[in-house]
């Protein structure tokens, strides 16, 4: 989509008056206070009609209720209403559905329309005449946008919420799939204690569930009707809120007309719920990237998620866990932006709030599209069973079942742990490690060693131990 700068058409400068007289100033909604035309630098900065064509198919919808409001509250005649409803109809049948969020189309809008809301209302009155003029009755840009935003993030969260299914459905097939596998537990990355491979996928699977529940929290305060508040002190006409609410399925008409036109918390509530998506896949990312490094050689990615090199053959690099990582840090970006954004913001509407829109867009679209490709990547992951459960056992992660076996045996656990530091260190200078012990150099350390330490510093009985509820085992 290309947006055409009329100040380089020469369209808006008024030739010799030294003025900015604006190819369609006087054709502007707001035109009848002012003198003359914006400066077309100023016009083009200020347009959001480049971006905010997206919520096209919002705006048409909230348009088609206002006008059923209106008719219902009198104010326009039933004809009236069929025309500008039909006239809405065909507008967007004009811009063409295939346009819509599509930002790679070539498509040629103009700054002069200043935004998504007036296009629709200069079209609606090319198409339908004077009648087209009445479609803004008692409502304002202000609640009009606010509505809008509401119904796209409204979308975009059931799309997400849908992708986070996905992915929540993918995790448990996969711990499933995978349920008895061993694999080193890590704390600062160094290995630590002996889990199942289940249980590290699902602790993910938790995060994810949490993420779940927060989309839908984010559903319920996004969920308001801002319609009827108009420009920031509520319509002066008798329309019924609470119909129109229902009407576009939202729960209740919002409370205060002031902050129904300012309030931007449900897109940061949005942004917040899609930072901790990102951050988690982040995390997750991370660990494939680093398991699928020969260093630790734990899971293969598919060759459909990865890349080789221009220059080093034998490369395969785990590209799209490493992107879906980066692309995190523009999603945090937008929720440090959209807070700084709004914390100087005196009541009600400033234009400011215009700055909301593509940091939303980009959010979801980013988080969209991570989602869409990290479950398929994560399905296709190949596991190595055997170099699991051989780190499992190694780095002396069983200690703390040698330190365990010492304290159920009478030993206070303080003193068990000084013992089997000093078996930790015996092994580390002799090269070797718990298992090669003889039963004799256990007693050495500790005369409460029985036969039975062999069997208790196996990996999968570490695991069988933790039996908990919420444990590995
Ligand atoms: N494009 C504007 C926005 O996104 C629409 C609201 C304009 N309202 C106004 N009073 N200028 O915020």
């Amino acid at each position: 989509m290309t947006v055409k700068d009329s100040s380089q058409t020469g369209e808006v400068r008024a030739a010799g008056s030294g003025s900015w007289s604006g190819k369609n100033w006087s054709g502007k909604a707001w035109s009848g206070r002012f003198a003359k035309g914006s400066d077309p630098q100023a016009e083009r900065f200020g347009a959001s009609i480049g971006f905010d064509i997206r919520l096209l198919p919002y705006d048409i919808e909230g348009s088609q209720a206002h006008v059923r409001a209106l008719q219902r509250a009198g104010v326009l005649s039933a004809q009236e209403a069929e025309t500008l409803l039909d006239g809405l109809a065909q507008v967007y049948r004009d811009l063409s559905a295939e346009r819509v969020g599509a930002p790679e189309t070539a498509w040629e809008l103009d700054p002069a329309d200043e935004d998504v809301h007036m296009l629709v209302e200069r079209l609606l009155a090319a198409r339908v005449g004077e009648v087209g003029k009445k479609l803004h009755t008692g409502r304002s840009r202000n609640d009009q946008v606010a509505l809008d935003t509401r119904l796209y993030v409204r979308d975009v969260l059931g799309q997400v919420a849908a992708e986070i299914r996905n992915l929540l459905a993918t995790l448990l097939e996969l711990a499933e799939r995978h349920a008895d596998w061993l694999m080193p537990g890590f704390t600062h990355l160094q290995p630590a204690q002996p889990v199942l491979l289940s249980h590290h996928l699902l602790a993910y699977g938790e995060m994810f569930w949490r993420d779940a529940q927060r989309l839908a929290e984010c559903y319920g305060r996004t969920n308001v009707l801002p319609l009827g508040a108009a420009a920031l002190a509520g319509t002066a006409y008798p329309i019924d809120r609470a119909a129109l609410a229902a009407e576009l399925g939202f729960a209740a008409p919002s409370e205060n007309s002031l902050d129904a036109v300012s309030d931007r918390d449900f897109v940061l509530d949005f942004a917040y719920a899609a930072a901790m998506i990102m951050m988690h896949l982040s995390r997750l990312a991370e660990e494939l990237v680093l398991w699928s490094s020969p260093a630790f050689a734990f899971v293969e990615i598919d060759d459909a998620y990865a890349t080789g090199s221009s220059i080093m053959p034998q490369k395969k690099n785990p590209d799209t866990a490493e992107l879906v990582r980066g692309k995190t840090g523009r999603v945090l970006g937008h929720l440090t932006g959209l807070l700084t954004m709004m914390k100087g913001l005196p009541l009600a509407y400033n234009k400011d709030l215009q700055e909301d829109k593509e940091a939303l867009f980009d959010t979801a679209d980013t988080v969209l599209a991570s989602l869409r490709v990290f479950t398929p990547m994560l399905a296709t992951l190949r596991f190595d069973r055997a170099r699991l459960a051989a780190a499992a056992g190694e780095g002396f992660s069983t200690a703390t079942e040698v330190a365990d076996y010492l304290a159920r045996r009478g030993v206070p656990f303080r003193e068990a742990h000084r013992v089997t530091g000093q078996i930790v260190r015996h092994c580390l200078e002799h090269g070797c490690g718990l298992a090669d012990l003889t039963l004799e150099e256990w007693r050495r350390f500790s005369p409460a060693f029985g036969p039975d330490i062999l069997a208790a510093i196996q990996p999968e009985a570490a695991v069988a131990a933790r039996n908990v509820y919420g444990g590995t085992a």
